[in-house]
């Protein structure tokens, strides 16, 4: 693996723990190695000190043996992608010299302006072969137009079968358990519609926000750089219909439908069916314009939302009429992703109180499932129903660690497998619906509404659904 901005936050955060936990639990082979490439001038000795330093302490547990034999899999190799110097490509082309048909992968952990200049410098330093494999990581471009330009500069290199679009969240185990308790129970798809669902909730929400980190996020904000993405694959895997097979491309056909599906929202309709908002200060720190940072506000800052609502609908038979409402944000009282099924009510109750059933997928944190529905308080007198949750969660019941997202991934793109990775057509479908919404709030150059740091988004983000009598799901979990 050919780590292309190795010594970054996301490698060090993520994708070092999670090949060391692979490696641990025996699922690399043993020749593997890792290449981390970046600019730092470091040599093989002092990329490992680093990974020691900065890594190790973060691991779950660590064996000594595994450790150092993980260590010893790592190379650093010092290369600007866009500079006019050979000998880094020269000293990568020495490093896989004789490896041709090992399985290549070329993880891009670097700023995505990078991904077409690297995918063009691997080619010309002939370092591609057959069993090569790109990893891109998010954002793809911050619009329509962007995302395909470099989709056609990746593509000129690789291969449609060979691109790894990487999201996640869909290698969460509650992800992989949502088409599981859809498509391997029986007793969900008969009410899996619009007859018995009211709504669908999908929340991501952060306590963290975004310090130092401006430069990147005024021009991201919460829309592009989480609702595009993540939130659109959990729709995604929600509203779709039964593939086939699971194989990699009837599920990535089916969600790519529903993308296709989604209602636009266009002009003054982003009014009603979005909302903005950006924290300012509150009891949980000061406000995004105020967080510590190499450069000051500018414009873009002030325009950027740290936070959106949107009521999405897919138009098709299964959901027609049914909202799906997205929500996600930064420096919220709580870290949480979740995705609420609401049924419909019982279409006549007989007993006082009550209300209707919900399904909780819980992404984090606590990984699993909470069924509630309605039970009897226990007692004498008047029977009064109290919604109560049937609870799996995925560590107590099967009494195993739950993998990290990024390890799921990695071995599936070292397998070859895509299923859980996102094809050029639904990345591209789901900026088609995000663009319109982002145009007019450009167009509208107004600011987003405030919400004091550690609050649940503006009153506008509660109003959209109050509107119609419904409220999001604030409750916490077991
Ligand atoms: N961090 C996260 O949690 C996260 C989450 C999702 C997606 N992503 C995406 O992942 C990518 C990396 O993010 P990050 O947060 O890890 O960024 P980062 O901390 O800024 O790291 C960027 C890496 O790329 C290297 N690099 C930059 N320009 C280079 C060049 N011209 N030639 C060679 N190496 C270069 C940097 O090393 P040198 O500067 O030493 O060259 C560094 O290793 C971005 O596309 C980001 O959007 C990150």
């Amino acid at each position: 693996m050919i780590v292309f901005g190795g010594t970054g936050d996301l490698s060090m955060r993520k994708l070092l723990p999670a090949l060391y936990h692979s490696d641990r639990d025996g699922r690399l082979a043993p020749g593997s190695r890792v290449i981390a490439l970046s600019r730092g001038g470091l040599t093989d000795a002092g990329f490992r000190g680093k990974v020691e330093a900065e890594v190790r302490p973060g691991l779950h547990a660590d064996d000594a043996e595994g450790w150092e034999r993980f260590l010893g899999r790592l190379r650093h190799v010092s290369l600007d992608v866009g500079g006019p110097r050979r000998d880094g490509w020269t000293a990568l082309t020495h490093l896989l010299a004789g490896r041709e048909d090992t399985a290549r992968i070329f993880y891009l952990a670097s700023p995505p302006a990078t991904f077409g200049p690297f995918c063009r410098g691997v080619h010309d330093a002939g370092l591609v072969t057959p069993r090569s494999r790109v990893v891109l990581e998010k954002p793809l471009g911050r619009d329509l137009a962007g995302a395909r330009r470099i989709n056609d500069e990746v593509g000129a290199i690789f291969g449609e079968h060979q691109i790894f679009r990487i999201d996640h969240y869909l290698g969460k185990e509650t992800v992989q358990n949502l088409l599981v308790l859809r498509f391997a129970n029986a007793f969900l798809e008969p009410i899996w519609n619009s007859l018995w669902i009211d709504h669908v909730q999908i929340t991501v929400a952060e306590s963290v926000g975004t310090p130092g980190r401006r430069g990147y996020y005024d021009q991201a904000g919460a829309l592009r750089d989480m609702v595009q993405n993540h939130l659109l694959q959990l729709l995604c895997l929600v509203a779709m219909e039964p593939p086939s097979r699971n194989d990699r491309e009837s599920i990535r056909d089916e969600k790519l439908k529903v993308l296709q599906a989604l209602r636009p929202i266009t002009g003054t309709e982003a009014d009603r069916f979005t909302v903005r908002g950006q924290y300012v200060a509150g009891e949980a720190g000061p406000g995004y314009l105020d967080e510590p940072d190499q450069t000051a506000p500018t414009t873009a800052s002030h325009r950027v939302e740290t936070f959106t609502a949107v009521r999405a609908e897919v138009k098709n038979w299964r959901w027609a009429g049914v909202p799906f409402y997205l929500r996600t944000g930064k420096r919220m009282p709580y870290r949480r992703s979740e995705i609420v099924v609401q049924f419909k009510d019982v279409p006549h109750s007989i007993f006082p109180g009550g209300g209707p059933n919900r399904l909780v997928l819980r992404l984090q944190p606590g990984e699993g499932i909470h069924l509630h529905i309605m039970a009897k308080e226990p007692g004498a007198g008047e029977v009064v129903p109290r919604p109560v949750p049937l609870s799996l969660s995925f560590a107590d019941t099967f009494r195993t660690r739950v993998p990290e997202a990024y390890e799921r991934l990695l071995m599936d793109v070292l397998a070859g497998n895509p299923t859980l990775f996102m094809r050029r057509d639904e990345v591209e479908a789901a900026w088609s619906w995000i663009d319109p919404i982002a145009a007019t709030w450009e167009a509208a150059g107004t600011a987003p509404d405030p919400y004091p740091a550690g609050t649940s988004g503006p009153a506008a983000a509660h109003e959209m659904l109050g509107r119609s009598g419904r409220a999001w799901h604030e409750e916490d979990l077991p």
